[in-house]
């Protein structure tokens, strides 16, 4: 028996291995045909020795490399954000309240860097990794398993001979600034946009669909709180920590038990002075109470722990020179004065830009052309001006005045309280180069690789002069363009079929039509379901919608009244644009339908089926847009309403029949 054991492991190992050359590294060793050799002998074994089955073999699971979407998966338990503070009183308060709370005259705290990266759970199940999931709202995240992985410091398997039966972790996955700059050296030859931090760096790199490309980044990972363990826990923070390495996980070097807060306070202080030396991007202290019976104690308020505070750094600062002030056309026409910088390095970041965002701001800093200011990375994606150093000023300097046209069109500027706007819309060059831009972007059609770099070369190239004309970019154009080669002008080809076939509420993102955020074009899709019915909407129907206001609504409306607008949907259509809609087609296509009452025939999750094979979507309760109601034995109160509302009612046996038409 002893032999089967070690044939069937060593099967396992093996098989394992050529999954991740052939799936995550793309590099196979072996033929197909002895790859299915082995895992064919696998299975027979196992099945024939079921004893040995384990569901960290690879036969009880397909090495799928390319997930659709990531699934929604919840947590073991919640993970909690921080309270945050910046200042040492604040800190000391802190203190005080939980030692009143507990009625106690001393708590040991246990600081810890608060790394910048993003929270991850990982699960393992008799010590083997199975489970990665992000934090999204702290209660479920998209499940990264396959893109987890790929990180070199997430074992596969736990650490020792007696490993938990269940064990779950929270860690903050994170890039090296050195990887980061890397990255972003490769990004930038690539042709595509670079990454704003290592923080969007390391989450970009791992809501990959393609665990390949997770794969060639750099990611590291350290742990720091116990989610659930199928054990006894530990009982301080401090044994958490220990437990957590020898399993075999990271935790973050530095982190030091203080029997006081003036400790903690003055670990702070020490941490802020060794930060640049650091490769990796910390913005402050976690301090935490380090007895876990104290922290049940003192238990959460909302989605803080009472026991825990992020002590935060100042934000980093630099001092450089404003060599101009130009003016930025966005999306909307907005004119945004953008100061260019003597490139300064903030925290691993070059900076080159700042927004300056309106005028009131211009001359709130009263900042010149020729100026030396601080710039500060406040872990954001845009750096900011905090402030002018006066008494570097020479007297040269030169006051930037808003242009009274637009830079990019000439359309004289009107001005709306505090903003410039040039009101020329899709006539402004500058505004058609943000549209394309929004509409490949992430949140929107998502066409990989489409950076706003290529879409302002595309541009101004004369390829696209409106949306429709990225579905009409030829291979020999784009190989005529400078820095294109064959393999970048085919997958970009390739990236603009894949993406032809989208949500509708991406689309009507990707529209660009003002104030309809992520959210909003969420709402209209759920709502609406249709791209006709959105079209046609009036402005009463959009305002009876909870979320949309009068001023969205006259948006909305305004946009698809306008024929070229029109025009270029249909063009976008007829190019091959597919929406994937709620209930396209099928003999109830866009139809909203409530059911009341017991139904005879069947039950009601089969008749939402049915109505969602059709096309249709079973509501659960009675609105303005409510198409039907489908009345059974003892409707309830949704029958009442619906008769209010004057929206059709009909019987069982009348939805059978529409079925069958
Ligand atoms: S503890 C209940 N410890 O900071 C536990 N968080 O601003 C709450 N973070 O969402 C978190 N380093 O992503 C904790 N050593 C550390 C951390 C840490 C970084 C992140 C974490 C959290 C965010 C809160």
């Amino acid at each position: 028996m002893k032999n089967i054991k070690k044939q069937i492991q060593d099967l396992r190992k093996k098989i394992k291995r050529h999954n991740h050359l052939y799936y995550t590294l793309n590099k196979p060793e072996i033929s197909d045909s002895e790859y299915d050799r082995s895992a064919k002998e696998l299975e027979r074994l196992e099945e024939q020795y079921p004893g040995y089955m384990s569901p960290d073999s690879p036969t009880q699971k397909i090495g799928a490399p390319v997930q659709a979407g990531f699934a929604r998966v919840r947590h073991a338990a919640p993970m909690l954000s921080l309270g945050s503070v910046s200042r040492e009183e604040e800190c000391v308060k802190f203190d005080r309240t939980c030692k009143k709370e507990l009625g106690t005259e001393e708590i040991d705290y246990v600081c810890e860097p608060k790394l910048d990266g993003l929270s991850v759970e990982l699960v393992y199940e008799r010590g083997i990794f199975v489970r990665g999931v992000t934090r999204g709202d702290g209660f479920a995240g998209e499940e990264v398993t396959e893109n987890l992985k790929t990180v070199k410091n997430i074992p596969q398997r736990l650490k020792g001979d007696k490993v938990p039966r269940h064990f779950s972790v929270r860690g903050e996955v994170l890039m090296h600034i050195t990887d980061f700059q890397e990255l972003n050296k490769k990004q930038t030859e690539a042709g595509k946009d670079a990454f704003a931090n290592p923080r969007n760096a390391a989450a970009g790199s791992l809501r990959q669909h393609d665990p390949r490309i997770t794969a060639e980044r750099e990611l590291d990972i350290y742990c720091y709180r116990i989610l659930a363990l199928s054990e006894e826990m530990p009982s301080t923070q401090e044994e958490m920590l220990h437990l957590i390495s020898k399993l075999g996980l990271k935790t973050a070097p530095g982190v030091r038990h203080c029997s006081a807060i003036e400790e903690a306070v003055r670990y702070h202080h020490e941490l802020e002075k060794k930060r640049d030396e650091l490769d990796y991007e910390i913005d402050g202290v976690v301090v935490k109470v380090n007895s876990l019976d104290h922290q049940r104690r003192l238990g959460t308020r909302t989605a803080n722990p009472r026991w825990a505070l992020a002590f935060k750094f100042e934000p980093r600062k630099e001092v450089t020179r404003v060599e101009n002030i130009v003016v930025q056309v966005g999306r909307t026409g907005v004119l945004t004065p953008v100061a260019l910088l003597q490139p300064v390095e903030v925290g691993g970041v070059t900076v080159s830009r700042a927004t300056l965002h309106n005028m009131d701001e211009v001359a709130r800093l009263d900042v010149k052309i020729g100026d030396h200011v601080k710039v500060q990375r406040a872990g954001d994606v845009i750096p900011d001006i905090t402030e002018v150093i006066a008494d570097k000023r020479t007297g040269r300097e030169k006051v930037f005045h808003m242009p009274g046209d637009c830079p990019s069109c000439g359309t004289p500027v009107k001005k709306e309280d505090v903003y410039y706007r040039c009101p020329a819309g899709l006539a402004c060059p500058a505004q058609i180069k943000e549209a394309i831009a929004h509409y490949v972007s992430k949140g929107a059609v998502d066409i990989d690789g489409f950076s706003d770099k290529t879409a302002g070369q595309l541009y101004e190239e004369g390829l696209i002069n409106r949306i429709s004309d990225i579905y009409a970019l030829r291979k020999e154009d784009l190989l005529k363009l400078e820095g294109w080669k064959e393999k970048k002008a085919v997958n970009l080809l390739r990236a603009i079929e894949d993406s032809k076939d989208v949500t509708l509420d991406r689309f009507i993102f990707g529209l660009g039509i003002r104030n309809v955020g992520k959210h909003i074009a969420a709402v209209l899709a759920d709502e609406f379901g249709a791209l006709a019915r959105i079209i046609a909407v009036s402005m009463d129907e959009l305002v009876a919608i909870k979320e949309i206001g009068p001023g969205t609504a006259e948006n909305v409306v305004s946009f698809f009244a306008k024929d070229k607008n029109i025009q270029e949907i249909e063009k976008l259509v007829e190019q091959g644009v597919s929406l994937r809609e709620k209930g396209k087609k099928g003999r109830l296509a866009g139809k909203k339908i409530v059911f009341t009452g017991s139904l005879q025939t069947m039950s009601r999750s089969e008749a939402g089926k049915l109505v969602e094979s059709e096309g249709g979507e079973a509501c659960s309760g009675v609105s303005e847009t409510t198409d039907l109601v489908v009345a059974g034995e003892k409707p309830g109160s949704k029958f009442d309403t619906a008769r209010e509302k004057s929206i059709k009612i009909i019987s069982e046996a009348e939805f059978k029949k529409l079925l069958e038409a």
